[in-house]
């Protein structure tokens, strides 16, 4: 099966890239599923309802989230109506699921949505609980894993692909918005540190630079806007799986208005 993961889709200027982009690169690629991270989709902080009913319509299958999974008040319901994922290591009792079972073709894919501790709201451990969650799944015959790790460090990110090589199918890092460039192979495992934001390119995260700039210069707090105008980027990666090994995995990217291309193919670690 092959499929593709767009990472943190930015407000309205990444729901455009979604828009403009998505159908023709589901169809020449021959994508079988599509997941993307929704937690910076309605204009940067969480998801409503509108928007994930338009972000499916557009032919993305299931999205994941984040610590701003929460933004928006009507979460609570989505979460409940809708294939939107929270990071599973929510203490129990928290509204929503991080973990989805689906057949494509007969073959089943587990998607899990977990999130690391630095600067992240308190979870519980995330890698005591996806070594569970992972065991559970192979016991019950599921090998074709994906693992969306939504973390600021890099290091939590490459800790979970050392503790879980050759146990899963991928894992793609989410939150940074910032793209690396490690798209890799490893002992089976389709890996990248962080898949980089679908949305404005040309500022700070996504969002309008002046905030955080006068953040940086003063230590004073300021609200994160979405800029009306700007140059736009969309960023996705592409795992190729049999029998819950990743066989090939590469990274697309598409600027603006222009044709898609294929940036970075990964490498197979020997
Ligand atoms: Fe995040």
């Amino acid at each position: 099966m092959k499929i593709g993961f767009i990472g943190d889709i930015v407000g309205k200027p990444g729901r455009k890239m979604v828009i403009k982009h998505l159908k023709e690169i589901k169809e020449k690629e021959k994508l079988d599923f599509i997941i993307a991270n929704y937690e910076n989709a309605s204009h940067g902080f969480g998801i409503t309802e509108k928007n994930a009913k338009e972000l499916f319509r557009l032919g993305i299958d299931i999205m994941t989230g984040g610590n701003h999974t929460w933004d928006k008040k009507e979460i609570f319901a989505l979460l409940e109506s809708m294939p939107l994922l929270r990071p599973i290591n929510y203490p129990k009792g928290v509204p929503g699921k991080g973990l989805e079972i689906v057949e494509i073709d007969g073959e089943k894919l587990a998607i899990i949505n977990l999130m690391g501790h630095f600067t992240m709201p308190m979870v519980d451990n995330p890698f005591i609980k996806i070594k569970n969650v992972v065991e559970d799944l192979k016991n019950n015959r599921i090998k074709n894993i994906f693992i969306d790790m939504h973390a600021e460090a890099t290091s939590e990110k490459r800790a979970l692909l050392m503790m879980l090589k050759g146990e899963v199918s991928a894992i793609a890092g989410t939150h940074t918005h910032i793209g690396t460039d490690d798209l890799q192979i490893f002992d089976g495992v389709g890996y990248v540190t962080d898949v980089g934001l679908t949305g404005c390119r040309d500022n700070v995260i996504g969002m309008k630079e002046d905030v955080p700039i006068k953040k940086f210069l003063t230590g004073l707090p300021g609200r994160y806007d979405i800029p009306d105008k700007c140059k736009k980027i969309l960023q996705m990666v592409v795992f190729d799986i049999n029998e819950g090994k990743c066989n090939d995995a590469y990274k697309i990217k598409a600027y603006d208005e222009e044709e898609y291309f294929i940036s970075q193919k990964a490498f197979i670690e020997k």
